[in-house]
């Protein structure tokens, strides 16, 4: 009866992240990390460059398994992820680049509410860096889902432009899970909740 019941409800099960380990090339990057991640808000990983950030989004995506270790409450769950890179279609303007991943209507409104709607017949090359990095939020946010990686997404916005946007981060937070990857303590500011990642020698 009760699996009946976890099953049908999978969105709203906890993430547990379970005594993971993980090296690369016999470097220690994550050692027997637990946490424990909500359903829904946004959950800041804030931590300095090599500190295993970008790993550990990589693990929840289940883009790359854990050494040792397990993460339990990701199945089943739609993942969008912002990747450090913004890896946009070179060939595709800003609008088919977040359309592709959802539909004309979400892509309309996602570029207008990150400012972009101006820039919506460009291609990536004619984009400054700031707005390419739009586009990619734009794109996952478009697409929508349970759970949200964002691995730096403001990284060339300016402050004024951060405020601006920060409210629709927020409110898709109401209702997805939103882990926020930052090495900005003013940005972790948006947080429900942040945790530190240490950098191991
Ligand atoms: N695929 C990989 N191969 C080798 N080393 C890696 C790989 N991925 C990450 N690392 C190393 O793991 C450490 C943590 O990387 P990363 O998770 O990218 O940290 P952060 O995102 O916090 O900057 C770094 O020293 C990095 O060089
Ligand atoms: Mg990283």
């Amino acid at each position: 009866m009760s699996l009946g019941l976890a099953c049908k409800d999978v969105n709203r099960l906890p993430i547990k992240v379970e005594n993971v380990s993980k090296s690369f090339e016999g470097k220690e990057v994550l050692k027997n990390l637990s946490l424990e991640l909500p359903d829904k808000g946004i959950y800041c990983l804030l931590g300095a460059s090599g500190s295993g950030k970008t790993t550990l989004l990589r693990l929840l995506a289940g883009l790359d398994t854990p050494d040792s270790g397990h993460i339990a409450g990701t199945q089943g769950k739609k993942i969008s992820f912002v990747f450090q890179g913004d890896r946009l279609l070179p060939g595709s303007t800003a609008f088919e680049n977040v359309a592709v991943a959802s539909s004309p209507e979400a892509a309309t409104l996602w570029l207008k509410r990150l400012e972009l709607s101006d820039a919506a017949d460009k291609k990536p090359a004619k984009l400054s860096g700031g707005m390419a990095r739009r586009v990619a939020l734009a794109r996952a946010l478009a697409f929508g889902g349970d759970i949200l990686l964002l691995d730096e997404p403001f990284k060339g916005f300016d402050s004024e432009l951060k405020k601006r946007i920060m409210p629709h981060i927020i409110e898709f937070a109401k209702t997805a899970l939103l882990i926020l990857v930052t090495h900005d303590e003013q940005e972790a500011a948006i947080a429900d909740t942040v945790f530190t990642m240490e950098t191991l020698l």
